[in-house]
C-alpha cells in the first residue's frame, strides 16, 4: 500500500504574497503559511533563502538530529520547493529506519487536514502524526558518520551481512549495490550494473560471493573482494525478484548453487559457476513472495496463491505443497536460518583454509542447532495469521499464531527457539517455539 500523492495539490490554487519590503518572515512562518507545521525544520537556522517560486534553502550551524517518533538528521543545508501542502525535491533531510538513514524527497500533509504528515522515501511514504511536528525542536549535533549513513542516493531496500559478519552489503533505489566495512564505518565498493532497483542480495555462505536481484527481474553476481561483477547479468525472470536464497555450504562446497524467486509465479535454481539457470521450478500460479533453501537440501517457495510449495534440488519436482492460508503468504523463516546464512562461521571469527574444512564445519553446526528435532518453517500472511509448520513431517501446521495484522516480516533467532515477526499493525512481536 504505497499512497500517492493525491492530485488534490493539482488543484488547489494559493498565492502567496511574498513580503518583499519590510520585514520578512521567519522560515517557521513561511512553512505555516504553506499549511506546514514549524516543526519540520528544528530550532538553530543561522540563515535561510526563500523565492517567489517557493524555492528555499536553510542553512544550520550544523548537521543534527532531532528526535520525534524515529529520529530525523539535518543536514547543514536544507532546501526544497514549498507548495500548499507540501514540500518537494528536499534535500538535507533524512529519516532513520532501523539502523539505516533514508533521504526523505518530500512531505505533504493532507488538505483539509487528517492530523497526518507524510515523509516520502523513496519508495513508499513513513507517515507520521502532524501533532509531533508543532513546534521546532532542538537538534543535538552529530558527529559527522565516517560513511556508513551515507551513499546510497535513493531508499536502500535490501541488506545483507556478511558471514562472517565483517561486511554488509545494501542494494538500493538507486540501482547500486554497495559494501561497507562493518569495523571502520565506511564503504568499500559502490557496484554498478543493476538495470533497476535491486531488491534482494544474497552472500554466499563462505562470504566469497555476492548476488543480487532487481525490479527488472535480473540477477548480477559480484565479487566483494572486489566490487566488480562476476560474469554478465542472468537474465530469465520475466519480472521482478522477490528473494534469493544460496544452498547451505553443508551440502554443497565450495560453490554451491542459488535459488531466486520473481513475481513471474517462478523460481529459478542457478549453477553459480556456470552462470546458468539449471532449473526452473513452475507450478504456483500468482507471484512468489519469498524463497529459502532449507538445510535438509529442499527449496520452500511462499506464494500470492496462498500456498507454501516445497521442492526436491536435484531436478526440481513437487513434493509438497504446504495449504492453509487464506491469502498471501509474505515471508518465510527457517529455524536454522541463522547457521545456513553463517556457514562455518561462528562468533570466534576463525578462518578456513579449505572449503572441505568449511563444509564439515558447517554440517557440525547444522546438526547441533537443529538436534533431534526436524527443520521448522514459519510463515507469515496477509491473512492476519503465522504458521509453524515441520514440512519434512506433517503438511499441516502444528502452530497458528494469531495477533497481528498482515504479516510481512519474519526471521527466526540464532538458537532457533524465537521468531520474531512484524506486520502491517507496526507492532513487532517475539514468540517462544
Ligand atoms: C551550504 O550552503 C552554503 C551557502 O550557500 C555553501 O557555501 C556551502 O558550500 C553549502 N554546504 C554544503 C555542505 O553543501
Ligand atoms: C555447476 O556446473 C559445473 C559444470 O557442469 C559442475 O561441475 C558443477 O558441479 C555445478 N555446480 C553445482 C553446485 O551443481
Amino acid at each position: 500500500m504505497v499512497p500517492l500523492i493525491s492530485s488534490i495539490f493539482l488543484h488547489f490554487i494559493f498565492i502567496f504574497a511574498v513580503v518583499v519590503n519590510g520585514e520578512q518572515d521567519s522560515i517557521y512562518e513561511i512553512l505555516k503559511a504553506h499549511g506546514l507545521p514549524m516543526g519540520l525544520l528544528p530550532k538553530g537556522i543561522t540563515q535561510f533563502e526563500y523565492d517567489d517560486t517557493g524555492r528555499f534553502e536553510v542553512h544550520l550551524d550544523q548537521a543534527c538530529n532531532a528526535k520525534f517518533e524515529s529520529e530525523l538528521r539535518y543536514d547543514r543545508n536544507v532546501s526544497g520547493t514549498l507548495s500548499y501542502g507540501e514540500i518537494g525535491a528536499l534535500s538535507g533531510i533524512s529519516a532513520q529506519e532501523l539502523f539505516l538513514w533514508f533521504p526523505v524527497k518530500g512531505i505533504r500533509v493532507d488538505v483539509p487536514s487528517s492530523g497526518l504528515i507524510y515523509f516520502d522515501v523513496g519508495v513508499v511514504f513513513k507517515q507520521f502524526s502532524l501533532s509531533l511536528f508543532e513546534t521546532p525542536r532542538d537538534c543535538i549535533a552529530v558527529r559527522e558518520c565516517a560513511g556508513l549513513c551515507q551513499g546510497h542516493t535513493e531508499a536502500v531496500l535490501s541488506v545483507a551481512f556478511s558471514p562472517d559478519g565483517r561486511h554488509l552489503a545494501s542494494g538500493a533505489g538507486d540501482t547500486t549495490v554497495r559494501l561497507w566495512d562493518l569495523n571502520t564505518q565506511t564503504p568499500m565498493f559502490t557496484c554498478t550494473g543493476h538495470k533497476n532497483w535491486v531488491l534482494s542480495i544474497a552472500w554466499s555462505p563462505d562470504g566469497k560471493h555476492l548476488v543480487g536481484g532487481s525490479k527488472s527481474g535480473e540477477l548480477q553476481c559480484w565479487d566483494p573482494h572486489t566490487g566488480k561483477p562476476t560474469g554478465n547479468p542472468l537474465n530469465g525472470h520475466k519480472k521482478w525478484n522477490t528473494g534469493i536464497s544460496r544452498e547451505p555450504v553443508h551440502l554443497n562446497a565450495p560453490r554451491g548453487r542459488f535459488v531466486s524467486a520473481s513475481k513471474d509465479g517462478d523460481a529459478r535454481i542457478w549453477n553459480d559457476s556456470l552462470k546458468k539457470c539449471v532449473i526452473c521450478l513452475s507450478g504456483h500460479t500468482l507471484a512468489l513472495t519469498c524463497v529459502k533453501w532449507g538445510g535438509d537440501g529442499v527449496i520452500y517457495t511462499g506464494s500470492q496463491d496462498c500456498t507454501i510449495k516445497v521442492w526436491e534440488t536435484s531436478q526440481g519436482k513437487l513434493i509438497r505443497e504446504l495449504k492453509g492460508h487464506g491469502h498471501w503468504v509474505n515471508p518465510l523463516a527457517l529455524s536454522t536460518e541463522y547457521v545456513l546464512r553463517t556457514g562455518a562461521f561462528d562468533h570466534t571469527g576463525k578462518e578456513y583454509s579449505t572449503s572441505e574444512e568449511m563444509k564439515k564445519v558447517a554440517l557440525e553446526r547444522y546438526n547441533k542447532m537443529k538436534g533431534n528435532a526436524p527443520e521448522r518453517l514459519v510463515s507469515g500472511s496477509d491473512d492476519f495469521t503465522m504458521f509453524l509448520q515441520e514440512p519434512s513431517v506433517s503438511k499441516r501446521h502444528k502452530v497458528r499464531m494469531t495477533g497481528h495484522q498482515q504479516v510481512f516480516a519474519v526471521d527466526s533467532s540464532p538458537v532457533g527457539e524465537r521468531v520474531a515477526s512484524g506486520g502491517k499493525d507496526r507492532v513487532l512481536k517475539l514468540w517462544m517455539g
